[in-house]
């Protein structure tokens, strides 16, 4: 284990998209990385339909990783209308899901949401006219106010931010540029940049994306959809030293 000095090995995964009829999907990967990190991250469609018996499989997997599992939900995990009874299940693992309060691990920060859609730039859908409009975007406001909430409790010197969607553009590209707004806002940015003690942000979702790019104030941003890991790196994770 690092100290609280000593840099933090993280490992990190996304979409892991498991299925009810997977067998231990992730046992053999869970135990490789504790032998390569010192936390895992999964950010998110940790099942591929939000089912308690994908969740359940999961769990299973969780307990096979030696270090400590932190990470978030994605839009899949909440298809079947029961996103509380997943993250129950997995907490019942071991896992810490991140949403309302962030966690610390020897010295090092993290603040986790889900994140959701909404654009970027001149794409980026405004709170304006019909109410549903409105809605949406207050769910994009909503997440990068939990985000930013749990980075102002924090007292660490170093800190991650763990999503699902997006906060930039970089780490999208290779998508279809139609489908942008759909990957991510532009509003889970502002408190990444906010806080100077966030080193590292770590997000999933564009299966076609980029693997590394950085915020308008240059912290460094990583897609780690495993569909963007194993063709670059022929592993399904990668490891970040914050
Ligand atoms: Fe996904
Ligand atoms: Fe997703």
């Amino acid at each position: 284990m690092a100290s609280s000095n000593g840099p933090l090995r993280v490992a990190a995964i996304g979409d892991l998209h498991v299925q009810e009829d997977s067998v231990a999907p992730y046992r053999e990967l869970f135990a490789e990385v504790s032998n390569h990190a010192d936390v895992l991250l999964l950010c998110g469609d940790l099942t591929n339909f939000g089912k308690t018996t994908e969740a359940e499989i999961l769990a299973e997997d969780i307990k096979s990783c030696s270090v400590p599992v932190l990470g978030v939900l994605g839009n899949h995990d909440y298809e079947c209308g029961q996103p509380e009874k997943v993250v129950e299940i997995l907490r019942g693992a071991g896992m810490i899901v991140l949403d309302e309060q962030a966690h610390e691990i020897d010295g090092v920060g993290f603040a986790g949401v889900k994140g959701f859609m909404g654009g970027y730039g001149r794409g980026e859908l405004a709170p304006f006219g019909e109410p549903i409009a409105k809605l949406f975007v207050d769910e994009a406001m909503n997440e990068a106010r939990k985000l930013e909430n749990q980075l102002r409790t924090l007292r660490t010197e170093r800190s991650v931010a763990v999503l699902h969607y997006s906060p930039i553009v970089d780490t999208i590209e290779g998508e279809p540029e139609a489908i942008f707004q759909y990957l991510g806002s532009q509003r889970l940015c502002d408190p990444i940049d906010r806080f100077d003690h966030v080193k590292a942000v770590f997000h999933g979702h564009a299966h076609h994306g980029t693997y590394e790019g950085r915020t308008p104030l240059g912290k460094p941003v990583y897609n780690v959809a495993q569909f963007v890991l194993k063709p670059l790196t022929g592993k399904q994770y990668t490891v970040i030293e914050v």
